[in-house]
């Protein structure tokens, strides 16, 4: 099932919204990463800059073949080799990935969806203990150039409740991601 309202502007405006390598790394995505997993992989805007950075395998996930396609052009121009692309509906079938097997899980752009819980049960299945989820969203701003409608924005606050209701560790509640989004940054729970 399709997140509501997930739909794509055409690429070139999209990448203009954005400065990818400053949000990952406000983000923590940093070389420390081994394995990580983005949900909603899009045009690979932020996927295939964060498989540059990171150890090991970035897995892309998108039901769109249209971005899976894109993403897949994206990493071959990067020359970006560690990345694995799902063709996937994450929200009925989640990634398929073993549990407590990655060290990140980028939630970027898509918490609006009808029930965010459902992604972060499933960010917290595969994650290690210990590892990042990392949620970036749209300023809630009717301003902004683009984003969700209004009405089913998440605002900062809403992100954060849902990722502790999740049983995640808030590590950084409010990271300012200029010109248009706000991030929050968690932890999984050490058992
Ligand atoms: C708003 S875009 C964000 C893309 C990327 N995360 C970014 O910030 O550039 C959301 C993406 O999630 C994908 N998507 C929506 N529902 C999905 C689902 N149920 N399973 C997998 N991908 C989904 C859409 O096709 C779209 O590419």
């Amino acid at each position: 099932m399709k997140v509501r309202e997930s739909g794509m502007p055409e690429a070139g405006l999209w990448h203009t919204f954005f400065d990818p390598e400053a949000i990952l790394g406000a983000m923590g995505l940093t070389g420390n990463v081994r394995d990580a997993v983005d949900f909603g992989c899009g045009y690979g805007t932020f996927a295939i800059p964060a498989a540059k950075r990171i150890q090991g395998t970035l897995h892309g996930f998108d039901i769109d073949p249209a971005m899976i396609k894109a993403s897949r052009r994206l990493a071959e121009q990067e020359n970006a080799h560690n990345v694995r692309l799902h063709l996937r509906d994450f929200v009925t079938e989640g990634t398929g990935l073993d549990a407590a097997s990655v060290d990140y899980v980028m939630l970027f752009n898509i918490l609006h969806t009808e029930d965010p819980l459902r992604l972060l049960r499933e960010a917290s299945r595969i994650l290690l203990p210990g590892g990042y989820v990392g949620a970036i969203h749209w300023n809630y701003d009717p301003e902004t150039p683009r984003g969700p409608p209004m009405a089913m924005r998440p605002r900062p606050e809403d992100c954060r409740r849902w990722i502790e209701e999740a049983g995640f560790l808030i590590e950084k509640e409010h990271i300012h991601l200029p010109s248009y989004h706000y991030g929050v940054l968690a932890r999984k729970k050490h058992v």
